[in-house]
């Protein structure tokens, strides 16, 4: 077809269409707007795959030298802003081949031989979506590491562990953020291993059924950094799946930022003051002066909606979609993009953020002294005196109910007394009922002892080290 024909698109196709389309359906039926930005993958596609013709005499050297030459300009013009994207064109393939023409002539017109559209957006977005995973990875580590050295530094603070939201047994606020840092290892490693599956050629795959032409597929895939090529060409140009498991996995990750999220929203309210977030992650009120409000977890918990609603999009977009392409698939763009943006600026800004928490380890110790935290512990002093758990637990209840009565601390009540509750308990039971003695006690791998998160803290800077995603 002519660049002429390609400028308009009524007439494309072929002399098989005897009406041009309405501006309404070529508005509904046009991607360029948001593909346009798969402009990179595109023309690195495009490269690759006309170096290859080359390679197997199906274009001419003096073709591929034009072609190189015409996509360095289309480059720069896009670089640039001044490339010109046409609706009338309808995505970024068609808009950057038309132009391509434009500036080269025939060679660009041979750039598509054995290739369809459907093969070149498979292969465009599982070129971009691999480069966004890769720095996707490096943003989760450098989140990782901020969370690690806030832990470091509350190895000893002493925070209430909730269950049920209740006061159940004291925990090292580095004990407790080291639990998000577990989170997000298993979020990177699940973007490490979805890229693998991402990383697959479809070129070659052409419209759905393969080629006619010899076309080197492996030298492509070579080329591109692919690590091997797609097995079934109506596979190839039709399922999404990779895109629907990264959102997947990015709706994971964003579910434990959401409950991080909500930790830091509770924690920063009067009635916890645990923490105070820095000014800059946070906003007043038009009309409460006194008011600073956490608007930046509160955000990323919303955000997780989207992400979430995005998975649901994109899955569903798939189910009922017969073999092979459907332009149902069009579709996969915006909730890939929209999830990727969302999850990369909260990365960001999370790792900014936990870098800025002022901790208020008072606050905390004192949350934990309210709520009988250490009762279990007091249990424990019981069947390490010979009586059975399930006794000492008994016990341990009587003595809680007394002292709730009595408005103190289990600490707080004098020898005697809780010796009435069983003679087993000496005098050593105070170092047992106290926060810190409860913590040091936890001293097996997993708990929560302060030399625990210290041997955590050191293993993850093993981890997180000077590694980056692949
Ligand atoms: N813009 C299309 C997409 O995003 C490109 C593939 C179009 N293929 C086709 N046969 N109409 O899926």
């Amino acid at each position: 077809m002519s660049t002429n024909q390609l400028d308009k698109k009524s007439q494309a196709w072929s002399a098989l269409f005897s009406e041009p389309m309405s501006e309404l359906v070529k508005r509904y039926t046009a991607s360029v707007f948001f593909d346009k930005r798969l402009w990179k993958a595109d023309i690195q596609g495009s490269l690759a795959h006309a170096d290859m013709l080359a390679a197997q005499g199906l274009i001419s050297a003096t073709d591929l030298a034009a072609i190189q030459k015409g996509m360095a300009q289309i480059t720069a013009e896009i670089e640039s802003g001044q490339f010109e994207w046409k609706l009338d064109l309808e995505d970024v393939h068609l808009n950057i081949e038309a132009r391509l023409t434009q500036l080269v002539g025939d060679a660009g017109k041979r750039l598509h031989t054995g290739r369809s559209r459907n093969d070149q957006v498979a292969t465009d977005v599982r070129l971009w979506l691999r480069g966004e995973v890769d720095e996707i990875g490096v943003l989760l580590t450098e989140l990782q590491k901020a969370l690690v050295d806030v832990a470091e530094q509350n190895a000893d603070v002493i925070l209430p562990g909730f269950t049920h939201l209740q006061v159940a047994q004291p925990v090292a606020f580095g004990h407790h953020l080291l639990a998000y840092v577990e989170m997000f290892a298993r979020d990177a490693e699940r973007m490490v291993d979805l890229r693998r599956r991402i990383n697959r050629l479809p070129l070659g795959s052409a419209a759905l059924a393969g080629t006619s032409y010899p076309l080197d597929r492996e030298r492509v895939a070579r080329t591109l950094g692919f690590e091997g090529v797609s097995q079934n060409s109506l596979d190839a140009v039709s399922d999404r799946d990779f895109a629907i498991e990264f959102t997947a996995a990015a709706s994971l990750l964003m579910v434990h930022v959401s409950r991080l999220s909500e930790e830091l929203i509770l924690w920063m309210s009067q009635s916890f003051g645990f923490i105070d977030l820095a000014d800059r992650f946070c906003t007043g009120s038009s009309i409460m002066p006194q008011k600073k409000n956490p608007d930046v977890p509160e955000l990323a918990r919303g955000k997780t909606g989207r992400v979430v609603g995005h998975l649901m999009g994109l899955i569903t977009l798939m189910k009922g979609q017969p073999l092979a392409y459907n332009k149902d698939n069009q579709e996969d763009k915006e909730p890939l993009f929209d999830t990727v943006d969302t999850l990369k600026d909260t990365l960001r800004i999370f790792a900014e953020m936990a870098a800025g928490i002022t901790v208020k380890p008072e606050a905390m110790e004192r949350a934990a002294k309210k709520g009988y935290a250490t009762a279990t512990d007091l249990a424990d002093y019981l069947v390490k005196k010979g009586l059975p758990f399930r006794d000492a637990h008994e016990v341990v209840a009587h003595a809680v109910k007394d002292a709730i009565a009595a408005g103190v601390d289990l600490s707080e009540l004098p020898l005697d007394k809780l010796q009435a509750y069983n003679p087993a308990i000496e005098q050593d039971v105070y170092e047992v009922l106290s926060l810190r003695g409860s913590l040091n006690a936890r001293n097996l791998l997993g708990g929560t002892a302060p030399a625990q998160v210290r041997a955590q803290v050191a293993r993850h800077r093993q981890r997180l080290g000077g590694v980056t995603q692949p």
